[in-house]
């Protein structure tokens, strides 16, 4: 299962990239924000660190805006990607700009007919939200479950992404249940690389090595 940074740090960004674990990145409206910066600046930094998907979510709520805004943030850069939400006018969005070759990644899914719509619609990827599910004590993973045997059954080439990721153990069920990509904030990726025996571990070598060849 191939992973995405969910941020919109470039040092984050540029971190993860060199560790060679993230193939794309994806933004929202909130983690731009939160940099405090310009869209299209941020965006453009972003796609000069990483050479793959990088999703880029419109702001307009109806279709003719936020297919205006897609064209737009599709002359970015060959790799972007534009995140559209799960709306009825959003559906009609990503009809018109899946028809012109603009790839599109539909976010805020929380139901299967949700992920089976905006696939019919011409998706690129759709965005289960798994920790906002788990947080109205439902199953998220249940979901991503379901979507990817929907999609399985019916060849639909429409890819899962795992979002709204908040744990280690996350990604494992993500993989396990069939989601194509996950997108993990930063500090996730730092959580998986740890692990208190491979600590261990080279402590003891460190030790061991001094011990017998420290001057
Ligand atoms: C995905 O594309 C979203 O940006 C993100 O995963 C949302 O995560 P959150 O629920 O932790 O805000």
């Amino acid at each position: 299962m191939k992973l995405f940074l969910d941020t919109a740090n470039v040092e984050h960004i540029k971190e993860a990239n060199e560790m060679g674990v993230i193939c794309g990145v994806t933004t929202n409206p909130s983690l731009i924000a939160k940099e405090g910066r310009d869209f299209n600046e941020v965006i453009k930094e972003i796609t000069d660190i990483v050479d793959g998907p990088i999703s880029g979510e419109v702001i307009s709520e109806d279709a003719a805006g936020m297919i205006k805004e897609g064209r737009k943030i599709a002359t970015i850069h060959k790799n972007m990607i534009v995140k559209i939400p799960m709306t009825v006018e959003g559906l009609k969005a990503v009809k018109v700009l899946s028809k012109e070759g603009i790839k599109t990644n539909v976010t805020l899914i929380f139901s299967a007919t949700q992920a089976l719509l905006a696939a019919n619609a011409g998706a690129t990827y759709v965005s289960p939200f798994l920790g906002r599910i788990d947080d109205i004590s439902m199953d998220g993973m249940e979901l991503v479950r379901v979507i990817a045997e929907i999609f399985e059954i019916h060849g639909i080439d429409t890819e899962i992404i795992a979002a709204s990721v908040r744990n280690p153990i996350h990604v494992i069920e993500a993989a396990r249940a069939g989601a194509h990509i996950a997108t993990v904030p930063y500090n996730l990726v730092q959580q998986m690389v740890k692990h208190p025996l491979t600590d261990q571990g080279l402590e003891k070598f460190k030790k061991d090595w001094e011990a017998a060849f420290a001057k």
